[in-house]
């Protein structure tokens, strides 16, 4: 018997051996998935496509945690659908040559008008987190990367990854010294703009209760409070946190910088005006990929009354939604000078690490060359509202 049962566990050995050095398990983490092959990165052709590779590599709750929106997702789906209601109008005798689609914003030079949006602990999608992010961000014509302040790792070393240069996202803390030395350390790492936060502090997610993960502590933060015990006083993490802001915050913390600051999460004229007066150099029109308020509006429709509300010298940055090349021409048309790509490049890192970022932004720029092309505008000021034709509900 005895004999008998370690032949038993011999054959098993070898068989869980021959598993893991499988061609297929090195493909895919789990062969027992719906999906029975994952394709190769040259078969990916457009970004939503690295949605569905994503979701077949990650564990369901970090694929969620990329996917979800705030409550009911209203906001989540607006975002979406706005872009359905612009119209490109081509012109279709432009005389020009290759399309021209160099920028400058807050003082960094770009090759294409697109940035990585800051977004969360990128080591839940590779196990090289940012550090792969950004070497995926430069390897496509030098994107900068705005790296979150939740990310996995410190971001002297993101920066130092790759070449291309970095911005650094705040969300802000009541404790001024504490501000003071997120900031130097992100100055020192060499960040060139300060991009703060100001939407979202008090968000929760329907689709992760609904997963059951009462109280999970978020995905990433740098291992932030993971596996801490439920409060049961406040079973669904709603948070009361961002009740303390104030101007005379933002005035501190303009003060504190010697580099540009964009605010990110704006979604009126009112607050464009008023961040604007307390010296914040760009106004990021955003509504955290539809993770913020739900029953926000989509950032598309309200693009164009805070383009008005500020000065030219202003650049008005965008993001929520943007999945293509055409999506990127009706922001710039209707007034942002750079936009922001945050679920698009996670897809891109979860899928391929660096490379699949690296693939995820190169078809954007293709895809706006592409789209500037056809609709015959040959650089980048050519481009205003003259484009489009909204059917805003
Ligand atoms: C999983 C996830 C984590 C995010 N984390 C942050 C963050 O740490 N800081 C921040 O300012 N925005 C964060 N965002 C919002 C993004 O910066 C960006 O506004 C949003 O993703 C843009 O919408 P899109 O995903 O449709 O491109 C996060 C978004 C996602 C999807």
């Amino acid at each position: 018997m005895k004999k008998k049962g370690a032949t038993r566990r011999a054959i098993l050995g070898g068989i869980g051996a021959g598993i893991a050095s499988s061609a297929l398990l090195k493909s895919q983490q789990d062969p027992f998935r719906d999906h029975s092959r994952v394709p190769g990165i040259d078969e990916l052709k457009t970004v939503i496509e690295f949605e569905a590779v994503a979701y077949a590599k990650l564990p369901r709750e970090a694929y969620t945690y990329t996917a979800y929106g705030s409550e009911g997702e209203f906001t989540l789906r607006r975002n979406r659908e706005a872009f359905d209601w612009v119209e490109l109008v081509p012109r279709e005798i432009a005389g020009a040559s290759p399309a021209n689609t160099t920028a400058e914003i807050l003082g960094t030079p770009m090759k294409f008008p697109i940035l990585v949006s800051p977004s969360a602990g990128h080591s839940a999608l590779h196990p090289d987190g940012e550090l792969a992010t950004h070497q995926g961000a430069s390897a496509a014509s030098a994107t900068p990367m705005i790296v979150s302040a939740n990310a996995s790792f410190p971001v002297d070393k993101i920066a130092a990854a790759a070449p291309s240069p970095v911005w650094w996202q705040l969300y802000p803390q009541q404790d001024l010294d504490r501000t003071k030395d997120l900031l130097d350390r992100a100055l020192a790492a060499g960040a060139k703009a300060i991009v703060m936060t100001v939407d979202q502090q008090a968000s929760y997610y329907e689709r992760a209760i609904h997963d059951r993960h009462l109280n999970a502590a978020p995905l990433g933060g740098a291992g932030r409070g993971r596996g801490r015990a439920p409060a049961s006083t406040n079973p669904y993490r709603i948070q009361t946190t961002r009740l303390w802001y104030n101007w005379r915050y933002v005035d501190q913390v303009r003060k504190m910088l010697t580099v540009p600051i964009a605010v990110k999460g704006v979604l009126t004229a009112e607050d464009a005006k008023e961040f604007v007066e307390h010296g914040c150099d760009s106004i990021y029109v955003s509504n955290h990929g539809g993770r913020s308020l739900d029953y926000d509006p989509s950032t598309l429709e309200v693009l164009t009354e805070i383009v008005d509300a500020v000065p030219a010298r202003v650049p008005v940055i965008f993001d929520s939604g943007i999945r293509c090349g055409s999506d990127i021409l009706k922001a710039l048309a209707l007034g942002a000078k750079a936009v922001c790509i945050g679920r698009g490049v996670r897809w891109g890192l979860a899928a391929y690490g660096a490379p699949g970022v690296q693939r995820v932004l190169e078809i954007l720029q293709a895809e706006l060359v592409m789209a500037m092309n056809q609709t015959g505008r040959p650089d980048l000021a050519s481009i205003d509202r003259s484009l489009v034709r909204t059917h805003f509900l």
